[in-house]
C-alpha cells in the first residue's frame, strides 16, 4: 500500500506503544544531568507515581534500568542460595522466570499451562500446601497469549504458606487494577514501555517491607541488578536528594513522569475503565468478523492483549499486509501455535477510534488475503458495543 498510509502508522502493540506527544516531549530536554533539579524532581514524582499506579503505598519502589526483564531478574536480591521457588507459567513470559532462577542456585519447580489457558488457583494452592517454597511467581497478563490470572484469588489461597508473592505485572500495571497491597502480593513490576506508555529502558517495582528485609549480602542477585544497590538511591531521590549507584535513563524518567502525571489527570480507575471498554470492543469485533480468541476463558480475556487466531493464512503475512495498511500488530510468540495467531496490544494511550480502526483494517486486511470473515460485522459489532458504553458521556 502507498507510503503515505503505511507511515501514519497506528501502533497496536504489545511494548513499545504508542506514546503521547506530550510524554515524549517531556523527555526533549538539553543539559539533564542526573544530579539536576529536574531529573530529582522527576524521578521523586515518578517513584511516587508508581506506588498510587501500583496499589503499593507502604512499599518501597525501584525505577531501574532495563525493563521488564531486568526487574524479573533483580527479584533475586530477595533469594537466598538453595531456597524453593515455583513459577506458575502460562505462557513464554512466565516460563522467563524459569530461564531466569536456572542461572542462579535454587531449586525450581513449574506449574504450566496450555496455550490461552492458567493455571487455576486450586491448582497453585495445592502445590504450596504440598511443598516448601520460599517464593511463588505469577503473571498477571501473559502477554504471550493475552491470557489474565486471577492474582488476588490465588494470593488468598497460598498467602499463608509462602513467603515471598511475586507479580509479573508487566502487561497489567495502569491497565488492569493491581492492588498489590491491599492483595497482599509481596513484590510487582513492571515496564515503562507497558500500559504506563513510555519508551523502553525502564524495569519498575514496589516491593513489601518484609520482602525488602530479605535483602542482605547473601542475596543471590549480582552487582547490576542487586537491589541491595539501589535501595538508598531509591530512598534519596523520592525525597528529592541527587543520588548515584548507576546511571538512570535520565531523559526517560521525565517522560515517566509526565506519564505518571497524565495517569493522575486521567484517574487511575478511569484509564482501567478505558483499557477495559477498548479490550472489549476489539474482542467483540473480532470474534463478530468469525474469528477465534487465544485465550480460553472470557474470565481470563485481559485489557491489554487479545491473541487472535487465523484459520488459514500465515500470520506473518497478515502482519506485513496489516502494517502496510497502517497498522502495526504484534506477533504471535507462543511456539505451540507458531504463525497461527496474531496479538492486538491494546495499553497506554489507546482510545476507542484504535478499536474501531483496528478492527476495520484487520477485517479488510484478512478479506483480501483469503481469510473467511465476514467483511462488514466486526466493525458493526464494535461500533453497537462502543455506541452503548459511550452513550452519556
Ligand atoms: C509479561 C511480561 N513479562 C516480562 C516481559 C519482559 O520485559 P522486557 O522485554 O521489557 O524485558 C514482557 C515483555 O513483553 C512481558 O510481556
Amino acid at each position: 500500500m502507498d507510503r503515505v498510509v503505511r507511515d501514519r502508522r497506528v501502533l497496536m502493540h504489545v511494548g513499545p506503544v504508542e506514546i503521547e506527544l506530550d510524554v515524549l516531549l517531556a523527555g526533549v530536554r538539553e543539559n539533564v544531568g542526573f544530579t539536576s533539579k529536574e531529573f530529582v524532581h522527576a524521578m521523586s514524582s515518578a517513584l511516587k507515581g508508581l506506588r498510587k499506579v501500583m496499589g503499593t503505598p507502604h512499599y518501597q519502589p525501584f525505577i531501574i534500568p532495563g525493563g521488564g526483564t531486568s526487574a524479573m531478574e533483580s527479584v533475586t536480591s530477595l533469594l537466598k542460595k538453595g531456597e524453593k521457588v515455583l513459577v506458575v507459567s502460562n505462557g513464554v513470559f512466565g516460563d522467563r522466570w524459569i530461564n531466569i532462577f536456572k542461572r542462579y542456585p535454587v531449586q525450581v519447580d513449574s506449574l504450566k499451562a496450555g496455550a490461552g489457558d492458567y493455571v487455576k488457583p486450586e491448582r497453585v494452592e495445592q502445590a504450596v500446601k504440598s511443598n516448601q517454597y520460599t517464593a511463588v511467581t505469577l503473571t498477571h497478563v501473559e502477554t504471550s497469549t493475552g491470557v489474565r490470572e486471577p492474582i488476588k484469588e490465588v494470593v488468598e489461597r497460598i498467602r499463608d504458606n509462602v513467603e515471598l508473592v511475586v507479580v509479573d505485572g508487566v502487561a497489567s500495571v495502569a491497565g488492569e487494577e493491581t492492588r498489590a497491597e491491599e492483595w497482599k502480593v509481596d513484590v510487582i513490576l513492571t515496564a515503562s514501555q507497558k500500559a504506563l506508555g513510555c519508551p523502553p529502558g525502564a524495569g519498575l517495582l514496589a516491593i513489601s517491607p518484609d520482602a525488602l528485609s530479605r535483602i542482605s549480602e547473601e542475596s543471590l542477585s549480582g552487582y547490576y541488578l542487586h537491589l541491595g544497590n539501589w535501595l538508598n538511591v531509591m530512598r534519596a531521590l523520592e525525597e528529592g536528594k541527587a543520588s548515584y549507584f548507576a546511571t538512570l535513563p535520565v531523559h526517560l524518567i521525565l517522560m515517566l513522569a509526565r506519564a505518571f502525571a497524565l495517569v493522575e489527570e486521567e484517574g487511575l480507575e478511569n484509564r482501567i475503565k478505558r483499557h477495559e471498554m477498548v479490550a472489549e470492543a476489539i474482542r467483540r469485533g473480532v470474534e463478530a468478523m468469525g474469528l477465534e480468541i487465544v485465550a480460553r476463558d472470557p474470565s481470563s480475556y485481559s485489557n491489554t492483549v487479545t491473541g487472535v487466531k487465523l484459520s488459514k493464512v500465515p500470520a506473518s503475512d497478515v502482519l506485513n499486509a496489516m502494517a502496510d495498511a497502517g497498522i502495526e500488530l504484534a506477533p504471535g510468540v507462543h511456539p505451540d501455535l507458531a504463525n497461527k495467531y496474531i496479538r492486538i496490544g491494546h495499553m497506554g494511550w489507546i482510545t476507542p477510534n484504535d478499536a474501531i480502526a483496528t478492527v476495520a483494517t484487520l477485517e479488510r486486511t484478512l478479506n483480501s488475503l483469503g481469510e473467511s470473515v465476514k467483511v462488514g460485522e466486526g466493525v458493526r459489532a464494535t461500533q453497537e458495543y462502543l455506541s452503548s458504553r459511550l452513550v452519556g458521556l
